[in-house]
């Protein structure tokens, strides 16, 4: 079996550096040969979060990935933690790095990260930082994790004052992402990972968004051609974007369209399940498009064209289908203050000019945000 791979390759000053994204149907349960390279008589960590396991437990695929493991090292260990966003705290970091040393691990350990996106965060996050950084591979089991999160080496965990906000940039050795794994996915689930997978039309490739509102049904219906096919291309764009700027100093920040208001709106919800983050993206995205054609950028029309889209999937597309997280502008401008984009304490935000054109947009005036939120609450 041969699997569509992806080479990220990304340059800077000191080194180059490249990894593999393995993208295909039945990966895990016919991964012997891709393991082999990464995990020979390795000793293992396997980083899970017990939803999932519990979900798995029947799993043939994940029964036979682990089987594989065992058969090219003798040291597998599991750590498993509660599943969702909440588990991305400190404290489940401490308790990850403190059971890694346990297992008296050395700098040659693998961290294999076994799930979503926070998983492959927060695992990602201790394989930088114990011992000073040791290896890890991604194995995503989400649609959001497969098409982004696993991709780039962004890893971290959040803080009490918003998402995302302690962490590192530390690659993956290689990216496994068996389509097969997203029959598990509850629907929603599904179609939050959706919204990053139309993200990269909406920023790089309008043919890539006019293909997925003419496949968006067989898409999801989990037509696997068509599945394999979105998941390649949304690598294969983010592989593009970030060549250049691994650590985001540029036009890595396109990717964040929607997520500066995606962020703050999720954060309203306290990471329970209220809103989960390709919903508060949804919305983040919208708004973008919103404010762009407030501010001019970007004609009415196509606007009302992503807008629509979203909302034919299902997805929530304004702050008022979200009354109940109880956002006021003066809170949505203080969350606004953290993101990680911002410079000399003025706002970035990443709008369009049109489908498949975004802009990074620095200085933004605060007396325009206010009004323009005003109006959407
Ligand atoms: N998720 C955005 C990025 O990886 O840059």
């Amino acid at each position: 079996m041969k699997p569509n791979i992806i080479n990220v390759s990304l340059n800077n000053k000191f080194n180059d550096f490249s990894y593999p994204i393995f993208i295909d149907n039945s990966l895990l349960s016919n991964c012997e040969e891709i393991l082999k390279k990464f995990v020979f008589k390795r000793k293992v960590i396997l980083i899970h979060d017990n939803f999932f396991s519990f979900e798995c437990k029947n799993n043939e695929q994940f029964i036979s990935f682990i089987e594989t493991i065992k058969k090219l090292t003798e040291s597998l260990n599991l750590i498993s933690i509660p599943g969702g966003d909440t588990s991305k705290n400190i404290s489940q970091l401490e308790y990850i790095l403190e059971k890694s040393l346990s297992f008296k691990i050395d700098r040659s350990s693998l961290i294999i990260a076994f799930g979503g996106g926070v998983i492959g965060d927060i695992a990602g996050f201790a394989a930088s930082i114990l011992l000073r950084g040791i290896d890890f591979i991604q194995i995503p089991t989400t649609l959001l994790a497969q098409v982004d999160s696993s991709v780039g080496g962004k890893t971290g965990i959040n803080s009490s004052k918003s998402k995302n906000l302690i962490g590192s940039f530390h690659q993956p050795i290689a990216v496994i992402s068996d389509i097969d794994i997203l029959k598990t996915l509850p629907k929603r689930e599904f179609l939050a990972g959706m919204v990053e997978v139309i993200k990269y039309g909406l920023i790089y490739d309008v043919k890539f968004f006019n293909s997925i509102e003419n496949n968006f049904k067989d898409i999801l219906n989990y037509d696997q051609l068509k599945l394999n096919e979105v998941i390649y291309k949304s690598c294969k764009i983010k592989s593009l974007i970030i060549k250049n700027d691994a650590k985001e100093n540029g036009k890595r920040a396109l990717l964040n369209l929607g997520h500066t208001f995606g962020h703050a709106i999720e954060s309203f919800g306290k990471y329970n399940g209220t809103i989960i983050h390709g919903e508060a993206v949804s919305i983040g995205i919208c708004l973008a498009f919103r404010l762009s054609s407030k501010m001019g950028y970007c004609s009415q029309i196509e606007t009302e064209r992503v807008v629509s889209f979203f909302k034919k999937l299902t997805l929530p597309t304004s702050l008022k289908d979200v009354k109940n997280l109880n956002i006021t502008t003066s809170k949505m401008l203080k969350k606004f203050k953290y993101d990680k984009k911002n410079k000399n304490n003025q706002l970035t935000f990443i709008l369009n000019e049109k489908i498949g054109k975004s802009f990074i947009k620095n200085n933004m005036d605060e007396n325009i945000l206010t009004e323009f939120l005003n109006d959407e609450i």
